[in-house]
C-alpha cells in the first residue's frame, strides 16, 4: 500500500521503517530539510536499536523515501499518518499545534481531491481528541464531511531503544476508526501482522494508549512509596518485601513448576522514580484532562507527587547516613532516563545532580552515551560537574556512589573491591551482599541491616 506518514520522530520514523520493511511504500515527511536528506541516505536523526539497518535496508529496497512536501506527497497516497510531536504546554495539557497543523494541511489537500482518503493519528493525544478538534479542523479545512474522507487511530506502544521489535512484534495492535472505509484501510495495513487485533472506537484507542502508561507509572509510584516506609521504619529491605510479593501467582504464575517471571515484574522495583517522554507527560496529561472535565483524577495526582519527589529520597537516605553533603566527593553513575539511550528527558539524575550541587557536594558524573544530551539539560549548572569517561578510576576516589541509572556495565561496581565507600544503589542494580566492603544503601534500604537475612528455600 502507498502510505505517507508526517513527522520523522522515533514514532513515525519507526513506524514508516517498519511498514516499509513488511513490503508497503512509504513516503516520511518532516518539515526540516536536514533530517529529510539524512534519512533519504539512510541516517536516522535519532539513535534506536536496528533501526539504521532496516532503514538502509528499506531505502536500498525503494519502499521508503522521505520529503518536505506533504501535499506532494499525498497525490498517490491510499493513507495518511499523523506522527507530529504532543508536547505538554505550561498547564500539563497537551499542546496539539503540530496536530492541528497537519489535520489542516491534509484538509487542504482533501478537498482538492474527489476520493477517499483515510487519515490516521498516530500522535499520542488525550481521548476525544481525534473525533472532535482533529475531526473539525480537517472538515472546516476541506469543507468535506467525515465520510468523504476517513478518520482513525492508532496508538504505538513503542518502548525507547526497543521500538524496532516492539513495532515488529507487538503485543496486539489497536485500531481506532470512525468509518468502515477507514477500519478496512488499517485492516489492510497490519495484515502483515499476526497478532491480536483490537477495533474500537478512536476515543477508546486514546484511553487505551494513555491508560497502559499510567498504570504502570502507578505500579512504579505505589512500590517507591511502600519503599519510602520501609526505608523510615529502618529493619527492612523493601526488596525483600517485593521479593513476597513477586512469589504472588497473579504477578508470577508458575508452568510446569517453573516460575514464568513476566516483564511486569520489571515495572514493580523500587527506584528514583520514572522518567522519559512518555510516563510523565502521559501522566500529568491524563490528570489535566480530567481536571478540564471536572474530575479531580486523585489516583494520576498522587502518582505525579510521588515521581516528583522520588529523586530526593537519595539525597535524605544520604544525608542519615553522611551528614553533610557539602564538599563529599560523589560520583553519580547513569544521566540517561533509563539504559540503552541517551535522553535525559525528565531523568532523575537531572534531579539528583542538581540537589547535590545545592548540597555543595563535589560532583563527578558518568554515562555512557548520554553526557552531551545531560550538559544541554542542565544547562550553566554543568560546569559545576566532572564528567568521566573511566568511571572506575573515578570510583577509586569517591567517597560517595550513586547509581542512578540502570546500565548493566555499572554492575562491575562489586568487583572492584572499594573499600569503605557509600554505594547509594537507586535503580536495585546490585545486591548487597556482592559489595560486603562498601556501606550499601538504596530506595527503600536505609542501611540498617536486618538481624534476621532473606533465606529462601
Ligand atoms: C513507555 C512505555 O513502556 C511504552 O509502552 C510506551 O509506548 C512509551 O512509554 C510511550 O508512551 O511512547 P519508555 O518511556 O520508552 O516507554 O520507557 P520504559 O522502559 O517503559 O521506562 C519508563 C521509565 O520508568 C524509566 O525512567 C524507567 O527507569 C522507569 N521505571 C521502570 C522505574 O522507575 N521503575 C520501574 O520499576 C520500571
Amino acid at each position: 500500500m502507498r502510505i505517507v506518514i508526517a513527522g520523522t520522530g522515533y514514532v513515525g520514523l519507526v513506524s514508516g521503517t517498519c511498514l516499509a520493511a513488511k513490503g508497503h511504500n512509504v513516503i516520511c515527511i518532516d518539515i526540516k530539510p536536514s533530517i529529510v536528506a539524512n534519512i533519504n541516505k539512510a541516517i536516522p536523526p535519532i539513535y534506536e536499536e536496528g533501526l539504521e539497518a532496516l532503514l538502509q535496508q528499506v531505502i536500498t529496497s525503494g519502499h521508503l523515501k522521505a520529503g518536505v512536501d506533504l501535499q506532494v506527497a499525498l497525490t498517490d497516497a491510499e493513507g495518511v499518518i499523523i506522527a507530529v510531536g504532543t508536547p505538554n504546554n505550561t498547564q500539563g495539557t497537551i499542546d496539539l499545534t503540530y496536530v492541528l497543523a497537519c489535520a489542516r494541511e491534509i484538509g487542504a489537500y482533501i478537498k482538492k481531491v474527489d476520493r477517499f482518503l483515510p487519515v490516521i493519528v498516530k500522535s499520542t493525544v488525550v481521548p476525544g481528541t481525534t473525533d472532535t478538534a482533529i475531526k473539525n479542523e480537517i472538515e472546516q479545512a476541506s469543507g468535506k464531511k467525515l465520510g468523504q474522507f476517513g478518520l482513525g487511530m492508532n496508538p504505538e506502544f513503542l518502548r525507547e531503544g526497543k521500538a524496532v521489535s516492539d513495532f515488529m512484534e507487538p503485543d496486539r495492535i489497536v485500531l481506532g476508526y470512525e468509518d468502515e472505509g477507514t477500519l478496512a484501510f488499517l485492516q489492510a495495513l497490519y495484515a502483515p501482522w499476526g497478532c491480536e487485533k483490537l477495533a474500537v472506537n478512536t476515543r477508546t484507542a486514546e484511553l487505551i494508549k494513555y491508560t497502559n502508561n499510567a498504570l504502570l507509572a502507578t505500579q512504579i509510584s505505589a512500590v517507591n512509596e511502600i519503599a519510602n516506609l520501609a526505608a523510615a521504619m529502618g529493619g527492612i529491605d523493601v526488596q525483600d518485601v517485593m521479593r513476597g510479593v513477586y512469589l504472588d501467582k497473579r504477578w508470577n504464575p508458575s508452568i510446569d513448576g517453573q516460575r514464568v517471571n513476566p516483564e511486569i515484574l520489571a515495572y514493580l522495583v523500587p527506584g528514583c522514580g520514572f522518567g522519559g517522554s512518555c510516563f510523565p507527560k502521559d501522566v500529568q496529561a491524563l490528570h489535566a484532562h480530567g481536571d478540564q472535565l471536572g474530575l479531580p483524577m486523585a489516583m494520576m495526582k498522587a502518582v505525579l507527587s510521588v515521581n516528583d519527589t522520588q529523586p530526593l529520597e537519595v539525597i535524605a537516605g544520604l544525608k542519615k547516613v553522611v551528614g553533610d553533603l557539602a564538599g563529599q566527593r560523589c560520583l553519580v553513575l547513569g544521566l540517561a532516563f533509563k539504559p540503552e539511550t541517551d535522553d535525559v528527558r525528565e531523568s532523575a539524575s537531572l534531579r539528583i545532580i542538581s540537589a547535590l550541587l545545592d548540597h555543595k557536594a563535589q560532583v563527578s558524573a558518568h554515562d555512557p552515551v548520554a553526557v552531551k544530551n545531560f550538559a544541554t539539560a542542565l544547562g550553566p549548572r554543568s560546569n559545576g560537574i566532572t564528567y568521566v569517561s573511566d568511571w572506575k578510576s573515578a570510583a577509586a576516589t569517591a567517597e560517595v556512589i550513586i547509581i542512578a541509572t540502570k546500565w548493566p556495565e555499572y554492575s562491575a561496581l562489586s568487583t572492584l573491591g572499594l573499600q569503605g565507600k557509600i554505594i547509594f544503589d537507586a535503580r536495585r542494580l546490585l545486591k548487597k551482599e556482592d559489595l560486603p566492603f562498601a556501606r550499601y544503601l538504596s530506595i527503600g534500604y536505609n542501611g540498617h541491616a536486618t538481624r534476621s537475612p532473606l533465606k529462601v528455600r
